[in-house]
């Protein structure tokens, strides 16, 4: 059972209620049940206990449409605290349905809790998966697609298809193990292999992939061109992608359609979400390998570290064999050079009270025990300090939950600098920024001078190469808490990562929703779960609701009655 949780299970009853719909009665209402629960798979041959979703591992997928409202009741049938986020969808006025602990509470094992969030003009390609406890690494994931509306067009035809491939690097020990070795300072070490869809390698080399591997196989029709959406929602591990013999035509990145290029592989970093246009113009001589494999990394070594699944043309006359497509022979040289207004650095991790630690700028972030907007609303003291540096530190590195304090309409410049040797992601909640500069060396003011202000793409996870920096403008609209961090995920469980906290100084539900009557309570606000009673399941509809509540009671006292 998880630690966080302050209270004990005291007493559980059955409540009954009849709740009204809150929710925009004219926008369409999408819901989902998610159940996650351990199933046992060997998507690598070696049998493990997976995170699944209604009993699939990945997770289903979210097809939304732009102005849904989404409405998601996750159950927690884990042994440990659950919250589920939503990478790269802007959770406009409402960090409180984020999923993160800085914004929510946990959810506890055996609890469920509804999500209920409008998704806005952010058509594109995105995916969730669960926040806490290293648990992404094993799965517990899925995609997210936002459609149009009918009556919008999109900058290219229709496509026979929409297919959503989900590729990350992968571990045989689950995500406990995994939590153990790195609590215990070492490092993870090399995956085990990469999954496409939750599935180990096509079996391309006998040598290389052993027998009795599942692998995925994406059935298409000759002639047709299909939309596939790539995901990257391993632990860290940059991956290339590609098709032999096909183009990747470039369409669109978490929700911005880009200028339309062809590509045979691009790079797909931890977090980032791709969409491209196929056309299936080959003869089907044979079927076709789709490869995602290690990057920056010594190939020889790393050469296990590869997913293979396979594109199958319903005429096709064979097998897909030989070796696969060659990856990018490039390497990224180290040339230019760069200081700041908002740089943050990290740096490869260190030690910090004895234990292992990574951070940003100097500081390794403490999650609060009591959410942030949580304890704004509830007026809750010294849960957090607003004080994170604008410079990196300089003196030796700190543990503490401390946060941007973001000046609400205000314009923010952040520059990431990566000091470590292996390339990270950035992803920022409740955002799509711009990424306006990238640069080897470290960043300076000259830097600016490069800037590409015109037509830099919005999106909401950035890459940064080793040694070198990225700069973001992020224009502060979006009221409320929001995560900024790694999505390496062993770098961001050892604190790699903080808060922006923007607040709109004239107070009104038009800026920032009202905390949601759902919210769950935690840390120095635990007590008032006991009269969170209510339940709203928010829908156009009137429904019945059996709901079991929980009631809080301090550890030793063995509760109370409401
Ligand atoms: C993780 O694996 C260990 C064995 O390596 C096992 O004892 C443990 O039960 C597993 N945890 C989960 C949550 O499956
Ligand atoms: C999403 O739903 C729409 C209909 O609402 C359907 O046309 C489309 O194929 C679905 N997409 C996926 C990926 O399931
Ligand atoms: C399989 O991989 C091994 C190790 O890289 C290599 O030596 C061998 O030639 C490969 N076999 C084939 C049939 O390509
Ligand atoms: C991309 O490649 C396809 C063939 O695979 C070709 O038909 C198309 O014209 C190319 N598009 C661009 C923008 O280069
Ligand atoms: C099919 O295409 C491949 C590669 O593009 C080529 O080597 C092969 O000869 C073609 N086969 C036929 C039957 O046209
Ligand atoms: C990659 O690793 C192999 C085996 O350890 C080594 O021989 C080779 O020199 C390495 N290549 C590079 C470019 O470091
Ligand atoms: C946070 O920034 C606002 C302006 O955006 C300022 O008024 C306020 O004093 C700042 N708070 C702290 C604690 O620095
Ligand atoms: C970044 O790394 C370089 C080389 O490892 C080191 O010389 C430099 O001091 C580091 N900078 C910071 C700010 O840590
Ligand atoms: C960078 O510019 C800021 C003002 O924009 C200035 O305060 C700072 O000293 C400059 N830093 C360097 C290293 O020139
Ligand atoms: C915002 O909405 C909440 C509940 O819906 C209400 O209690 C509160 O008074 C509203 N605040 C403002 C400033 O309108
Ligand atoms: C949520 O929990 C309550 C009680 O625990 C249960 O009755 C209800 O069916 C659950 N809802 C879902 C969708 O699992």
């Amino acid at each position: 059972m998880a630690a966080s949780s302050s209270f004990l299970y005291c007493l559980l009853f059955v409540y009954i209620s009849l709740f009204l719909s809150f929710t925009l009665a004219e926008d369409p209402t999408v819901s989902y049940k998610f159940e996650l629960t351990y199933i046992t798979a060997s998507p690598l041959g070696v049998p493990q206990q997976v995170i699944a979703i209604n009993g699939k591992f990945p997770g289903p997928t979210i097809n939304s449409t732009t102005n849904n409202n989404v409405v998601v009741n996750v159950r927690n049938k884990l042994d440990e605290n659950v919250l589920i986020t939503w990478a790269g969808i802007q959770q406009k006025r409402s960090s409180w349905q984020d999923g993160v602990l800085g914004t929510n509470c946990p959810i506890p094992p055996k609890w469920n809790w509804t999500y209920n969030f409008q998704v806005k003009d952010q058509i594109g390609s995105y995916f969730y998966f669960p926040s806490l406890n290293f648990q992404r690494a094993s799965g517990g994931f899925g995609s997210f697609i936002i459609n149009p509306r009918s009556v919008i067009p999109t900058p290219f035809d229709n496509p026979a298809g929409d297919i959503t491939v989900l590729i990350g690097d992968w571990y045989i020990r689950n995500h406990t193990d995994l939590r153990k070795t790195l609590d215990a300072g070492r490092s993870l070490g090399m995956p085990d292999g990469v999954l496409i869809n939750g599935k180990g390698p096509f079996r391309y080399n006998d040598t290389l992939v052993p027998d009795g591997i599942d692998h995925e196989i994406i059935n298409v029709e000759p002639g047709k061109t299909y939309r596939i959406r790539v995901s990257n929602v391993g632990v860290s591990t940059s991956l290339n992608f590609r098709i032999q013999n096909h183009n990747l035509l470039l369409a669109e990145t978490e929700g911005s359609y880009t200028v339309q290029q062809n590509y045979t592989s691009l790079d797909i970093h931890v977090g980032q979400t791709y969409s491209f246009l196929i056309t299936m113009d080959q003869n089907a001589s044979s079927d076709y390998y789709v490869v995602a494999s290690a990057r920056f990394v010594n190939q020889s070594i790393w050469q296990k570290v590869t997913g293979v699944a396979i594109l199958h043309y319903s005429n096709s006359k064979g097998k897909a064999s030989g070796p696969l497509p060659d990856p990018p022979q490039d390497q990224y040289d180290n040339t230019f050079s760069m200081n700041q207004a908002r740089s943050i650095r990290n740096k490869p991790p260190v030690t910090i009270n004895g234990k292992r630690r990574a951070t940003l700028s100097g500081v390794s972030f403490v999650n609060p025990t009591t959410p942030i907007r949580l304890a704004d609303q509830y007026k809750v003291k010294g849960a957090y300090k607003l004080d994170f540096p604008t410079e990196p530190l300089t003196g030796p590195p700190r543990m503490e939950t401390s946060v941007i304090n973001g000046t609400y309409r205000g314009f923010m410049e952040v520059i990431l600098q990566n000091n470590e040797t292996k390339m990270h992601s950035y992803h920022i909640d409740g955002y799509a920024f711009f990424v306006v500069g990238m640069g080897y060396g470290e960043w300076t003011n000259d830097s600016r001078g490069t800037y590409n202000k015109w037509d830099g793409i919005a999106r909401s996870t950035t890459q940064v190469y080793p040694g070198a920096w990225t700069a973001v403008l992020i224009s502060l609209d979006n009221v409320g808490v929001w995560n900024l961090r790694t999505e390496n995920l062993d770098s961001w469980y050892l604190g790699q990562e903080t808060y922006i906290r923007i607040v709109n100084p004239e107070k009104n539900n038009k800026t920032e929703l009202p905390m949601p009557d759902n919210a769950l309570f935690c840390g120095a606000l635990s007590r008032l779960q006991t009269y969170a009673t209510r339940y709203i399941f928010c829908s156009s509809q009137i429904h019945w609701i059996f709901r079991l509540v929980r009631i809080g009671c301090d550890d030793d006292d063995g509760g109370q009655l409401i």
